[in-house]
């Protein structure tokens, strides 16, 4: 039995870890800006009021649970908000940048001391911040926040090795959450966890720093 920390857990993806790893025996702390009655059904851990991008909630999250050992960090937390060129909203941009790409670093540094050797920091990114993958422009906040978020996740992944902390950098596929509208074209969050959980599980000191899709492709930066 592990212990995960996860940060969006009250829907989509965030909450389907929650209760895949429920159900598995793994012990969850689960948190998230305000709760869901979904999650609350969980009947596991859940930390309310944890905003990824306040430094205060952050802090007083670090003080409630300084002394449990945290086994797998997963940052799940995340906005997509599509920009095109001609609608460029720089505040928009920033707005992506720091809830997806400078939160997860913070956030990792904040908690390091509840990890040790062999615990394991999640990122969940996507595809889109690829620069080898894009061939088709547009979301420029979305992208380009993704794209520093693999940055962060590949450094920490070299900072980290030496204290034997293992870091991933996920891509969960398109999945029918409402970050997409709950699209019809994409995987449900179960299927998508199912391969998330599977990567998760064979991430080694060996493969620490790899762009993976939740269905084990390593994907190009
Ligand atoms: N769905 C996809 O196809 C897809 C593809 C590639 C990558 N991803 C990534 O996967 C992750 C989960 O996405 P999802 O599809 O489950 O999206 P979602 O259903 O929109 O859920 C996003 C989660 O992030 C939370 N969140 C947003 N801003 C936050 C903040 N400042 N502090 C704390 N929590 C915050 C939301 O909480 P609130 O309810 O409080 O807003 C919600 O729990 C994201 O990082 C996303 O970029 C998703």
């Amino acid at each position: 039995m592990a212990t995960y920390l996860i940060t969006g857990s009250n829907r989509g993806i965030g909450l389907e870890y929650c209760r895949q790893l429920k159900e598995r025996g793994d012990e969850v702390i689960a948190t998230c800006r305000v709760s869901s009655s979904e999650l609350d059904s969980l009947e596991i851990r859940v930390e309310s009021g944890v905003d990824v991008t306040s430094g205060s909630s952050v802090l007083n999250l670090k003080d409630k649970i300084k002394e449990i050992p945290i086994d797998v960090l997963i940052q799940n937390a995340g906005i997509a908000e599509f920009n095109s060129l001609s609608d460029l909203d720089p505040e928009s941009v920033l707005r992506q940048f720091e809830v997806n790409a400078l939160s997860p670093l913070c956030f990792t540094h904040s908690f390091l001391e509840n990890m040790r050797e062999g615990s394991k920091v999640i990122l969940m990114t996507s595809r889109m911040g690829s620069i080898d993958d894009n061939t088709s422009g547009g979301s420029y906040g979305y992208r380009m926040s993704k794209s520093a978020l693999c940055m962060a996740g590949k450094s920490l992944s070299i900072d980290l090795k030496s204290r034997g902390i293992l870091v991933a950098i996920l891509h969960p596929g398109l999945v029918s959450t409402r970050m997409t509208g709950f699209t019809t074209h994409g995987i449900t969050p179960k299927e998508s966890v199912n391969g998330l959980l599977a990567r998760i599980d064979s991430l080694t000191i060996d493969n620490s720093g790899t762009f993976w899709h939740s269905n084990g492709d390593i994907l190009p930066w």
